[in-house]
């Protein structure tokens, strides 16, 4: 067994993260960033209801099923009616975290964005602990924008905003995404940090041609921006994209990125990705929250548009808004944390 002479805590320097990544065993580093998850954001559990309102995008990024290349995927659009009564019924549901995430499309104006998120803002919860009204927090996941326009959204209610950098490597990013510059998105993340929003980005694990010295990178732009969420999954080959055919990433490293991430940034909210928890399904005796995350999102989409918004392919069950989140607390609970 490697010995670690490396004092795991957020200063580690992109050297000592690529040792770390690259270790025989990893336990040491998963119960360090286990123990800063317990003492930074303790034992709670934070779930979020993810809408995924349209899938229509004008971007190609090539290893995505909603690039606007794909002809072969149906494409939607909820109305403003109901993604604001999906929202309730998630907020009836008992989640207090409502995230809007769509393609890059157009048609939806900061104006109609905005509209929204008024709308959902305006849905009152009460709180168990003091008896009084609280309101939703509405999570922004819908691309690139304008300063102008990502202040519009905050203007009406937006509480947080998530644009993952996706990959560190100016050169991969650029062939991941022809549309798009590395360096544009590390503008719009700090734009949004500066706008005040709680700032979220994240990246993927196991691209074509990554490395762990990328990986590495990867953790330190998060650090950098600095974020407050980080979503960290791994590829999964979608074979309606360029990428059809390619490895998918490896569930282990996702989780080691996972707890480096932790120890970068020990007060961020880390979710367990979709993606990840898709991959460990077959392997269920592993505590998902064992790593350093701290966050699940949770499909509330309704069914008639879950199965076209298809990033990558996966199975999905039909979509019970109330029991799911039932079921999850439970599963939460079983592994001794509190859903929230
Ligand atoms: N595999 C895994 N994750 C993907 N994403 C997009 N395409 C894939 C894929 N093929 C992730 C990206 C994006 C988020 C919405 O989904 O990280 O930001």
């Amino acid at each position: 067994m490697d010995k670690i002479a490396i004092k795991l805590n957020s200063d580690l320097t992109k050297s000592e993260i690529i040792q770390l990544l690259a270790l025989d065993d990893f336990t040491p580093v998963y119960e360090a960033a286990d123990r800063v998850r317990a003492a930074s954001v303790g034992d709670t559990v934070h779930l979020r209801a993810i809408i995924e309102f349209s899938n229509i995008c004008k971007r190609q990024c090539i290893y995505c099923g909603l690039n606007r290349d794909n002809e072969d995927l149906p494409r939607f659009r909820m109305s403003h009616e109901e993604i604001v009564a999906t929202a309730r019924e998630a907020v009836a549901a008992g989640y207090r975290t409502i995230v809007l995430q769509s393609g890059e499309d157009p048609w939806f104006t900061p104006e109609k964005l905005g509209a929204i998120i008024e709308d959902i803002k305006a849905i009152k919860i009460t709180d168990i602990g003091t008896n009084e009204f609280v309101h939703p927090a509405v999570t922004i996941s819908c691309g690139e924008m304008s300063e102008e326009d990502y202040a519009y959204l905050k203007s009406k209610g937006a509480d947080r905003y998530l644009l993952k950098h996706e990959t560190a490597d100016p050169e991969a990013y650029s062939r991941l995404h022809p549309c798009g510059t590395l360096e544009n998105r590390t503008n719009c993340l700090k734009t949004i940090h500066k706008l005040g929003y709680e700032t979220g980005s994240g990246f993927m694990i196991g691209l074509p041609g990554q490395t762990l010295e990328t990986i590495a990178e990867d953790l330190m732009l998060l650090r950098d921006i600095p974020c407050q969420m980080a979503g960290i999954g791994p590829f999964i080959s979608n074979p309606k994209t360029a990428l059809a055919g390619e490895k998918n990433g490896d569930p282990e490293l996702t989780r080691r990125a996972v707890a480096l991430a932790r120890l970068l940034l020990p007060k961020a909210n880390l979710p367990v990705t979709t993606a990840l928890s898709i991959m460990t399904e077959e392997e269920h005796e592993q505590n998902p929250f064992a790593f350093g995350a701290n966050v699940v999102m949770k499909k509330v989409t309704p069914d008639q548009y879950k199965e076209a918004y298809e990033i990558y392919p996966a199975d999905f069950k039909p979509t019970d808004i109330a029991g799911d989140r039932k079921e999850l607390e439970e599963i939460i609970k079983s592994y001794g944390r509190m859903p929230l």
